[in-house]
């Protein structure tokens, strides 16, 4: 394991944003996983600055979706789908037709997800897995207690997940209850996997993930197992380490 530690935050999402940079520069028709959330809204603005002043170029990348809530179309500025159109596809000149997300307003989410898992395999894998962390050790929508052998699936939206997007979808209570997500699996096959982290708040997690016990209560400590993962934190993420 590579672990990458910056000062603080901008130096974070330069730092972050460089290392997938690079990567994008290195192969041609690189396909990505993207995960969500506050941790890689930072990098991804980084990406697309990297686009706009030094010609990144995203033509030959092929994005995946991580996950996805049940019923947010890319109309719903809260889904995951949007939000990575907002921070970045619609920044960058990535070809829609390369982006790969989960149509969760399918009436059948468990065909669904075959038929995503499927795709992936039909594309010829992921290159380059870049995920962050929950609180509680879960990686994509993969909560505690996720078994090491799922694959994309349908699955419960977890509590800590709920309290974090509660202000995004207005209440609590409009937070979806269901999700689909790329399983532990999935994310293992990955060729290459990046691990985000900054803040305080995610050093405890970071600690148990990355040196406790590898254990399906901490989804994160799969990673432990990969040949090829790349943490990349703050010091204040990686205080515990
Ligand atoms: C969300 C997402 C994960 C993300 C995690 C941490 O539920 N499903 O993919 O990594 O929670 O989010 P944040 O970076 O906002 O702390």
């Amino acid at each position: 394991m590579k672990h990458i530690v910056e000062t603080d935050e901008t130096a974070f999402n330069r730092r972050s944003a460089l290392e997938i940079a690079e990567l994008i520069k290195q192969k041609a028709d690189i396909r990505i996983c993207f995960a969500t959330g506050e941790t890689t809204k930072g990098i991804y603005h980084e990406l697309a600055e990297l686009h706009r002043h030094e010609g990144l170029d995203f033509s030959q990348v092929t994005a995946f979706v991580l996950d996805e809530y049940e019923g947010a179309s890319a109309d719903n500025p809260a889904s995951c789908l949007a939000r990575l159109n907002d921070q970045l596809f619609d920044r960058v000149n990535i070809k829609k037709s390369n982006i790969s997300a989960i149509a969760s307003t399918s009436k059948d989410l468990h065909q669904i997800s075959k038929e995503f898992e499927q795709h992936i395999g039909q594309a010829g894998g992921i290159d380059l897995m870049l995920l962050g962390i929950g609180t509680n050790g879960h990686i994509g929508f993969n909560e505690p207690g996720s078994p090491f052998h799922s694959t994309t699936r349908v699955v419960p939206i977890g509590e800590d997940t709920i309290h974090a997007r509660a202000e995004m979808f207005g209440s609590r209570e409009d937070v979806p209850k269901t999700g689909v997500t790329m399983g532990i699996k999935t994310i293992m096959n990955s060729r290459q996997i990046f691990l985000f982290a900054k803040g305080v708040n995610k050093a405890a997690m970071l600690e148990k993930a990355l040196c406790g016990p590898i254990t399906q209560d901490i989804p994160a400590s799969v990673l432990q197992l990969h040949p090829a993962l790349t943490v990349i934190t703050d010091e204040e993420a990686a205080s515990g380490l």
